[in-house]
C-alpha cells in the first residue's frame, strides 16, 4: 500500500498552490468510506459512509484547514482567526501551530462542547468566549481580520472550501463515479458547497459521467436555508450547526438547485435517534450534528420520499468523542455492573452462559 500524503500533495494539479508553497499537513484526507448494511436495509439503496472523524483533529475540518494555513504561511501571516463552533477552532488551532502561527478562537459562551475546546488550548490557541452566537463570532472575526494584523480562515476564504472539495473526489475515486445522492449536514454551508464544487470539476474533466443530488439538513431550530431568513437565536443540541445565518448562503443554494437536490429540517429527537442508529448498528460513533444528514436520510425514506435501489454517501463529518455529554445524557447515567473479581459472580452479573 501506498502512503498517503494529505490533500494537497494528493490533488495538488487540482487545488490552488504552487511549487513555492510550504504545505502544512497532518496527513488529512483519505478517510474511509464505509459501507453501511443497516442503512442500506432500511432504505433499500445502496448507502456507504464518508467518516471524516478520523482526520487527525476528528473532523472534516482538517482539509480546508490545511490549504488554509499553507496559503498564510504563503503570506507570511503570524497569526489566524476563526469563529467556530468548536471544530474549526480545533482544526485551525493545530495546523496553525504546526506553521509557527499564533491561532485566535472565537467561541460563542458556553455552547461549544468541552473536548473542542480542549482541543484549541493544547494547541496553544488563544481563546475568546464571545457573549453572542456564532454568527456574532463571524461578524467580529471578519472585522478584527479587516482591521488587525490577522487572517481570516473561516469557510468565506476560498481556500477553506477548496480544500474541503477534496472529499467529492475521494468520494468519486472510491466508486469509479460520483453517487445518485450525496447527504450531509448543514451549518455555515461551507461543506455542502465545496462538495459540490468538487463533484462539478470531476465532471466538468469528465473524471465522472455525472453529479449527485446535493441533500443537506440543518436542525430544525437552526434552519435559516430552510426557511429562506436568517434564524436570530438559533437552537439545538447540535451545538456545531447552532447557526443562523449561513456564510455560504448563495452557494448552498445553488448546489440544492443545480443538483435537482434538498435542504430539509430534521428535529434534535431525529438527530439524537439517528447518532444512537448509528452507534449501535453500524458501529460508528459520530458527534450530534454529524447524524443530522442520517436522520435526514432515514426521515425520507420512512416517509417514502426516497427511491430504492439508489447509491447514497453520507458525509458523518465529526467523531463521537468531540461531545461525550450530549451523548452520554441521552444514553442516561453511565453505570456498570459493579462485581468481584470473580469468573462465576462476574458471569451471572453480565448475564452469560456456559
Ligand atoms: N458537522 C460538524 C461536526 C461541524 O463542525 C460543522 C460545522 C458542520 C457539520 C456543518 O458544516 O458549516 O460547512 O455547513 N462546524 C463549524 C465550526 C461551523 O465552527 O466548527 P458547514
Amino acid at each position: 500500500t501506498r502512503l498517503w500524503r494529505g490533500v494537497i500533495e494528493e490533488y495538488r494539479d487540482r487545488l490552488p498552490v504552487s511549487g513555492t508553497t510550504p504545505v502544512v499537513t497532518l496527513r488529512e484526507g483519505g478517510t474511509p468510506l464505509v459501507p453501511a448494511p443497516w442503512l442500506s436495509e432500511q432504505t433499500g439503496c445502496e448507502v456507504h459512509l464518508k467518516v471524516e472523524g478520523v482526520n487527525p483533529t476528528g473532523s472534516f475540518k482538517d482539509r480546508g484547514m490545511t490549504l488554509a494555513i499553507s496559503k498564510a504561511a504563503e503570506d507570511g501571516a503570524e497569526a489566524v482567526v476563526c469563529a467556530s463552533t468548536g471544530n474549526t477552532s480545533a482544526s485551525m488551532a493545530a495546523y496553525a501551530v504546526r506553521a509557527g502561527m499564533r491561532p485566535v478562537v472565537l467561541v460563542p459562551d458556553g455552547k461549544v462542547a468541552g473536548p473542542k475546546l480542549a482541543q484549541a488550548v493544547v494547541h496553544g490557541g488563544v481563546i475568546a468566549s464571545v457573549d453572542g452566537n456564532f454568527d456574532d463570532c463571524l461578524r467580529l472575526a471578519r472585522e478584527l481580520s479587516e482591521e488587525y494584523a490577522v487572517a481570516l480562515v473561516n469557510s468565506v476564504n476560498p481556500y477553506r472550501l477548496a480544500g474541503q472539495k477534496t472529499a467529492a473526489f475521494e468520494v468519486a475515486d472510491d466508486l469509479g463515479d460520483a453517487p445518485d445522492v450525496h447527504v450531509l449536514p448543514v451549518g455555515n454551508a461551507g461543506n455542502i458547497s465545496a462538495y459540490w464544487m468538487g463533484y462539478s470539476e470531476y465532471a466538468a474533466d469528465a473524471v465522472t459521467t455525472r453529479r449527485p443530488a446535493m441533500w443537506g439538513f440543518q436542525a430544525a431550530g437552526a434552519a435559516p436555508l430552510v426557511h429562506g431568513v436568517p434564524v436570530d437565536a438559533p437552537e439545538t443540541v447540535a451545538s456545531a450547526i447552532r447557526i443562523g445565518n449561513p456564510a455560504s448562503w448563495e452557494l448552498a443554494i445553488s448546489a440544492r438547485d443545480d443538483s435537482g437536490g434538498l435542504i430539509d429540517a430534521v428535529t434534535d429527537e431525529q438527530i439524537l435517534a439517528a447518532q444512537q442508529e448509528l452507534s449501535g448498528r453500524e458501529g460508528l460513533f459520530v458527534e450530534p450534528a454529524s447524524a443530522a444528514g442520517v436522520a435526514g436520510l432515514l426521515h425520507y425514506a420512512r416517509t417514502g420520499l426516497l427511491d430504492r435501489g439508489r447509491r447514497i454517501v453520507v458525509t458523518v463529518t465529526g467523531h463521537g468523542l468531540k461531545d461525550v455529554d450530549t451523548a452520554s445524557s441521552y444514553y442516561g447515567e453511565i453505570r456498570p455492573y459493579a462485581i468481584a473479581a470473580d469468573a462465576s459472580a462476574a458471569a451471572q452479573a453480565l448475564g452469560l452462559s456456559r
